[in-house]
Parts: structure tokens; C-alpha cells; sequence
């Protein structure tokens, strides 16, 4: 049986860690880390992970508000908000919850949040120093996933990895960090995408498969070679008549094909969501210590 690479453990390792730095940090100097979350209009996931990103800063001692602006506002008002938040001195850092409504140009308003604020690292100053390997804001589910590597010591160096996904969240970042020269990545990246050819013939040769595409239950176990390491990273609604709910929640990974097949393997839930949490504690207390000052 696999590895199962649990992202609740380690998340709880991190945010125990900053709980106990951010009380020093506020005995020391009085500081506390805060973070502004802003949610637009009622997209009901973004509703729940704005909530949970706001009931950890409470667990960590940080300092934390919620904006809520309507489904209609104008992409001024939301402008606005961000370069308030940029003047606060209590705000460390800035999360604008994506997606945004159609008529706000999303590129515009990252752009406007300070890069010293960019918690998620979205702005291009920092999806620059990402590319070119300096430090700075890691984006929280790419690094999250870094994380997990290390923790359970899954090599990078020479490995064959393969990236379902090219988006800006974590398929383009990932690849970037496993890309990169130093002895925690070090690995030859792939990624495929929506108009890739035969996606089975790439994943069938990767010793390592991030799947962030989107699809429930998109790699089954006969795109996949034995003992790949397989993160997923899909939270996908599916409908289920038998619980209570009416649905549940799975991955962009067929668990109980690959599974077998596989050396290590994050569940959904459990895996890299609860570590793109962490990562965003982190950035924040960094950002409040100004580690990452531009
Ligand atoms: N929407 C989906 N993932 C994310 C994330 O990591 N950050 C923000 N701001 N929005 C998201």
C-alpha cells in the first residue's frame, strides 16, 4: 500500500509552529500578523474557504477581517478596498478571493495589491522573482505541495514530473518550483494541458503527477506507471444520492485505481488543502516580520 500523504499533520505541524512565533512575536513588539481577506459576490466555495482562512488567523492569534462586496460592485470600489488595505499598517496581507465576477478585470486588481502585502504572490513582481528563483511570497498551494515533499522525503532531483494544468494558481507555479536548481526540487518538468495530445502517454512515464485540472477523477490507475508519488489537487463537487449532503467532494485522481499503483499519495480531502492554509499563515507572519520586503 502507498505512502498517504497527510496534509492535515503536517499543516498542523506549521500553523503550531507560527501560533507559537506569533505570540512572541506580540509579547516582543506588540505585533500582530493581520490579513485582509476580500470575497466579491457569492461564489459558495469561495464563501467557505474565505471562512476557513479567517477561522485560522483567529486559531493563530492574527489579526483578520472579512470584506464582503456584492456580485455586481464595480471593479473601482474593489480597487479601492485593496489600496486601503495597502495604507494600513495592521494589515500585513492582502487576499483577494478568486474567481472574480466577469466584469472586474482580475489582472488588474492583483496588480493593484502592494507586492510587500501579496500573500498569495500573485502580483507579477513576485510571479517574477518566483521565475527567476529569489525569495520572497511562495503562491500558498504550489508551496504547500513543495512542503509535503520534504516532509516526507519524496526526491525531486532527476525526476520526471508531470503537471496536469497550466494555470496561474498552481499549475504554471509548480512547475516552476520543481523546476528550480537547489537539492529540494532539481526535477525535468512536463506540463500538459487542456490541448495536449494523449495525456495518458506523458503520465504513464512520470515518476511524480501533480494533477491540478479540474476534472473529477480524471487519472485512473492505467495512466499511471507503478510507484509514482501522485499529488492531487482537485476538490471537485460530484453529486451522491447516499449522503446527506447530496454530494462530495474528490479529487482530480481516481483513488481507488491509482492508489494501488502508487508509491505515495495525497487523499481529497486531507491532502494539499489543508497545506495551502498554512502556507498563506505563513506568508502573512513573514510579511508581518517583513522577511520578504521588497
Ligand atoms: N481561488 C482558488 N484558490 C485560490 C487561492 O489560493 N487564493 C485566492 N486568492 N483565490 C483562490
Amino acid at each position: 500500500m502507498p505512502t498517504i500523504i497527510d496534509g492535515k499533520v503536517v499543516s498542523q505541524k506549521i500553523k503550531e509552529q507560527i501560533k507559537i512565533d506569533t505570540q512572541k512575536l506580540f509579547n516582543e513588539k506588540g505585533i500582530k500578523p493581520g490579513l485582509a481577506l476580500l470575497l466579491v459576490g457569492n461564489n459558495s466555495a469561495s464563501e467557505i474557504y474565505v471562512k476557513m482562512k479567517d477561522k485560522t488567523c483567529n486559531e493563530l492569534g492574527f489579526h483578520s477581517i472579512i470584506e464582503r462586496m456584492d456580485e455586481d460592485s464595480s471593479e473601482e470600489a474593489v480597487i479601492n478596498m485593496i489600496n486601503k488595505w495597502n495604507e494600513d499598517p495592521q494589515i500585513h496581507g492582502i487576499l483577494v478571493q478568486l474567481p472574480l465576477p466577469k466584469q472586474i478585470n482580475e489582472f488588474r486588481v492583483l496588480n493593484t495589491i502592494s507586492p510587500n502585502k501579496d500573500v498569495d504572490a500573485f502580483h507579477p513582481a513576485n510571479v517574477g522573482k518566483i521565475m527567476i528563483g529569489l525569495p520572497g511570497f511562495v503562491p500558498c498551494t504550489p508551496a504547500g505541495i513543495m512542503e509535503l515533499f520534504e516532509h516526507y522525503n519524496i526526491d525531486l532531483i532527476g525526476k520526471h514530473a508531470v503537471v496536469i494544468g497550466r494555470s496561474n494558481i498552481v499549475g504554471k507555479p509548480i512547475a516552476n518550483l520543481m523546476l528550480q536548481k537547489n537539492k529540494n526540487a532539481n526535477a525535468t518538468v512536463t506540463i500538459c494541458h487542456s490541448a495536449t495530445k494523449d495525456i495518458s502517454k506523458y503520465t504513464k512515464k512520470a515518476d511524480i503527477i501533480i494533477a491540478a485540472i479540474g476534472v473529477p477523477n480524471f487519472v485512473n490507475g492505467n495512466m499511471v506507471k507503478d510507484g509514482v508519488v501522485v499529488i492531487d489537487v482537485g476538490i471537485n463537487r460530484i453529486d451522491d444520492p447516499t449522503s446527506t449532503k447530496g454530494y462530495k467532494i474528490v479529487g482530480d485522481v481516481e483513488y481507488d485505481s491509482v492508489a494501488p499503483k502508487a508509491s505515495a499519495i495525497t487523499p481529497v480531502p486531507g491532502g494539499v488543502g489543508p497545506m495551502t492554509i498554512a502556507v498563506l499563515m505563513k506568508n502573512t507572519y513573514n510579511s508581518a516580520i517583513k522577511k520578504y520586503e521588497i
